[in-house]
């Protein structure tokens, strides 16, 4: 009796405990594109990072989407060169498992610079809407203009997808005012919803052209890089040891070399965020916001996607980024 008493008693088989509901982030916000057929969300993850990958880079890869777009991302920004078409693969995958397969995600792909003849365009759509495992997307972006290609071949072909339905709204990416103008000349009824560029705190003022002109004419900026890499988030400006793909991000075409003083600005603005009780990464996207850009943000890891959201839920007041605004643009005041 006392070896069956002693004997701990059957444990009742558990229910499993529910699983913790994701914490509710608030919305992201949209706005309407003002040649588009759905509203564009204010701040996209962006999926270049893929590229990179090995194995265990891909199964964290489908869990910062899966936790991205449990926390609230419906912009999802890809391309068909991002890992040579992985990226759009594992963003349909995720998308497909996602809650009633996520019909309200918004998905941006682009054709590439080596694909921009007629038929080039068609086949890359159509390989990427196999991959994603979608029958159009929300958006089609023109990665980049190639000079060997008049812009007059890859327009009509762009259009006719359009019309058929395959594609929400026509955007181009890293175009300057002179294609955008001539991207005008060849459209007959659709118009370029977007341009996707560079541009964060630290990539500014020799785009600006560009931005004007694009504000003029209800196009929208997508900013590409908005964190400068993580740097608007703080790193680097500790004990992390810029990377050498970091530094080439930084060098870009200068001659000498820029880092030293942008880690001197950075940490000024980080000095401004503990001042004004926000997150760098906060000043670092709503001040690209309150310039009328919606950011794509990168993360390669799940808490990235928290920390970015963290930064995105609170606004700093104006007079916190005009004050960011001076100090990345060098003024000592
Ligand atoms: N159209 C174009 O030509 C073009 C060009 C470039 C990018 N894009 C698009 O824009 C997207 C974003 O570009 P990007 O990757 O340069 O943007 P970014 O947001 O400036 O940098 C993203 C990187 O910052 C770091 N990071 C992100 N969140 C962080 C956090 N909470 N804390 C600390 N570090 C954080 C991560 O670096 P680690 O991964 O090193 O940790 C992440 O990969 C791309 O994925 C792509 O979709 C388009």
């Amino acid at each position: 009796m006392t070896a069956r008493l002693s004997k701990p008693p059957a444990r009742r088989a558990r229910t499993p405990a529910a699983k913790a509901p994701p914490t509710p982030s608030p919305p992201i916000g949209s706005i309407p594109l003002s040649a588009g057929r759905r509203e564009h969300p204010l701040l996209g993850l962006g999926l270049w990072a893929l590229g990179r990958w090995t194995p265990t880079d891909e199964a964290r890869t489908k869990a910062t989407i899966g936790r991205a777009y449990e926390r609230g991302f419906r912009w999802f920004d890809t391309a068909e060169v991002y890992g040579s078409g992985r990226s759009e693969r594992i963003l349909g995958d995720v998308l497909l498992r996602a809650a009633g397969g996520a019909p309200d995600a918004f998905v941006t792909t682009k054709v590439s610079w080596e694909h921009l003849r007629p038929a080039q365009v068609r086949a890359s759509l159509i390989n990427s809407l196999e991959r994603l495992g979608r029958t159009s997307v929300d958006l089609y972006l023109i990665h980049a203009p190639d000079a060997k290609v008049p812009l007059a071949q890859t327009l009509p072909a762009l259009e006719a997808l359009w019309k058929e339905g395959r594609i929400g709204a026509l955007g181009v990416s890293n175009f300057g005012v002179e294609e955008l103008e001539e991207v005008a000349r060849h459209l007959a009824e659709a118009k370029i919803a977007v341009n996707q560029v560079r541009y964060n705190l630290f990539d500014r003022d020799d785009a600006e052209p560009v931005r004007e002109y694009c504000r003029s004419h209800q196009i929208l900026i997508e900013a590409y890089s908005p964190l400068a890499r993580g740097l608007l988030h703080g790193r680097y400006l500790d004990t992390e040891k810029p990377t050498p793909e970091f530094k080439r991000f930084i060098q870009r075409q200068a001659e000498t070399d820029p880092l030293p003083d942008i880690l001197v600005r950075a940490r000024a603005l980080r000095d401004l965020a503990k001042e004004a009780g926000v997150p760098l990464g906060s000043i670092a996207l709503h001040w690209l916001r309150r310039n009328g850009a919606a950011p794509i943000v990168g993360a390669s890891r799940p808490e990235q996607v928290d920390g970015n959201l963290a930064a995105w839920s609170i606004r700093p007041d104006d007079s916190v980024l005009d004050r960011a605004d001076a100090i990345a643009r060098g003024d000592r005041a």
